[in-house]
């Protein structure tokens, strides 16, 4: 699915990141936009993020890739999307092609920002870039900012030095293109004696598992923000709308309640739609016996939230839409009641396989049972170790039928304590008389 978690809703973007730019960047000085600084938090944030990780490598040298500029078919440039990984270690979301380069031993200079050449045509399309200089390296926090074309002499020479190469990640299947980072790491062992390639693929997931206060700040504001638009929607709701005209409502409630941007395209599926997962069209229109199933967020900050309600359009359920719905609701309650510090991941979707497996409809859950949520609604995380305490994620069963013209799925953000687990998505009618209580106001 496309995630356009950095999308922007009409009207709040402009003030509320613009003031939060304003509150803790050095602002860009008129005709230069990019990079226009780090967000959502100050240069030093991000500065104190990768000395932790340097002082876990120790040496050597690490490379982590930002995103390239997705391909266009037309003359608009397409949304850019940055690597969460990248975008969490830098703050910069708004120069395609940038590399960080981290040299934790080296004597002077240990960390490098590498952005693609200036082209002056395509800055007058698309954005004006700032030169080199020290006004970019204030900007970004970031020592020494050079441009990409330095990049192979700059990793070859500190290899010559430290003869440590550590690949950070992600590991990609071996069916895709080879990372940049391992095609780059294989030239420099052809030309440098003696190196070492580290797989440390495993250490800045582990690093983004574990939520700053800051960044739970933003996912608290974004959850709020989710609320007013799934009680906005839940409140408007009437046989006859169409799913665009509900999905307006939503993001028009997102937006009220403070969100800035949609953590992923909003799904909006009423009646059959919703047995497809990640239906995302639009244009059917929501029938007087229909649950109607809403799977949207908004974020704030560049952080996500990823919640799902499925509700009657008429107010109430029928008996066998409430009979499949409570089954669902106690699928994710013996998840949820599982959830701690030191969990495995596995064990929880059992707990809610047991559910469906007993009433014998472990065929209509058809997907996970849930994923981390960040900086990326799917986020950076290790679901095979024990959960650590600081985690974010959703619990999300449920139960797909298309003879039965339905699809249920329930979705609540948790966060992982020491002794159990915070529903953060709470306020949102979430039980058979919850809903019906709301509906009927
Ligand atoms: N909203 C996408 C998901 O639930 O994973
Ligand atoms: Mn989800
Ligand atoms: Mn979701």
């Amino acid at each position: 699915m496309h995630l356009n978690r950095r999308s922007l809703l009409a009207g709040a973007a402009a003030s509320t990141v613009l003031s939060i730019s304003v509150r803790a960047q050095i602002l860009p000085p008129a005709g230069f936009a990019t990079p226009s600084g780090t967000l959502p938090f100050p240069p030093d944030v991000y500065r104190e993020r990768r000395a932790r990780l340097m002082a876990t490598l120790k040496d050597g040298v690490a490379l982590i890739h930002g995103a390239q500029r997705g391909s266009t078919s037309g003359p608009v440039s397409p949304p850019f999307y940055q690597s969460g990984d990248f975008a969490w270690l830098t703050g910069i979301v708004d120069e395609p092609g940038a590399v960080l380069v981290l040299a934790p031993a080296e004597r002077t200079y240990r960390e490098f920002l590498l952005l693609p050449s200036r082209d002056i045509e395509t800055e007058r399309w698309d954005v004006e870039r700032l030169p080199l200089g020290s006004q970019i390296e204030a900007r970004t926090g970031i020592q020494r900012v050079r441009r990409v074309s330095a990049l192979d002499a700059l990793v070859t020479g500190i290899a010559a030095r430290s003869h440590t190469l550590h690949f950070m990640g992600p590991i990609a299947s071996a069916g895709s293109p080879v990372p940049p980072a391992l095609d780059l790491y294989s030239r420099v062992m052809a030309r440098v004696p003696g190196c070492t390639l580290k797989d440390q693929s495993a250490l800045i997931p582990a690093l983004r598992t574990v939520k700053e206060p800051r960044e739970l700040d933003l996912m608290r504001r974004a959850t709020a923000a989710t609320k007013a638009g799934h009680l906005a929607a839940m409140k408007a709701v009437r046989p006859g709308m169409t799913e665009r005209q509900l999905t307006a409502i939503l993001e028009a409630g997102f937006r009220d309640g403070g969100g800035e941007g949609l953590s992923y395209d909003s799904i909006v599926a009423t009646g059959r739609n919703a047995a497809s997962l990640h239906y995302a069209h639009g244009t059917a229109v929501i029938g007087a016996q229909d649950l109607v199933l809403i799977d949207a967020a908004a974020s704030v900050g560049t952080y996500a939230c990823d919640v799902t309600r499925t509700f009657p359009a008429s107010g109430k359920f029928t008996p066998a839409q409430r009979a499949d719905y409570e089954l669902v609701l106690a699928a994710q309650d013996a998840a949820a009641k599982m959830l701690k510090a030191g969990v495995i991941h596995e064990d929880m979707t059992e707990a809610a396989n047991a559910v469906f497996r007993k009433a014998g409809r472990i065929d209509e859950f058809t997907h996970g049972l849930g994923h981390f949520v960040g900086l990326d609604v799917h986020d950076a995380g290790d679901y095979t170790k024990p959960l650590p305490a600081g985690a974010v994620l959703t619990i999300e069963p449920g139960l797909y039928n298309q003879q039965a013209n339905q699809g249920i799925r329930i979705e609540d953000l948790y966060l992982v304590t020491a002794t159990g687990a915070e529903r953060l998505s709470t306020g949102i009618p979430r039980t058979v008389e919850e809903i019906e209580v709301f509906m009927a106001r």
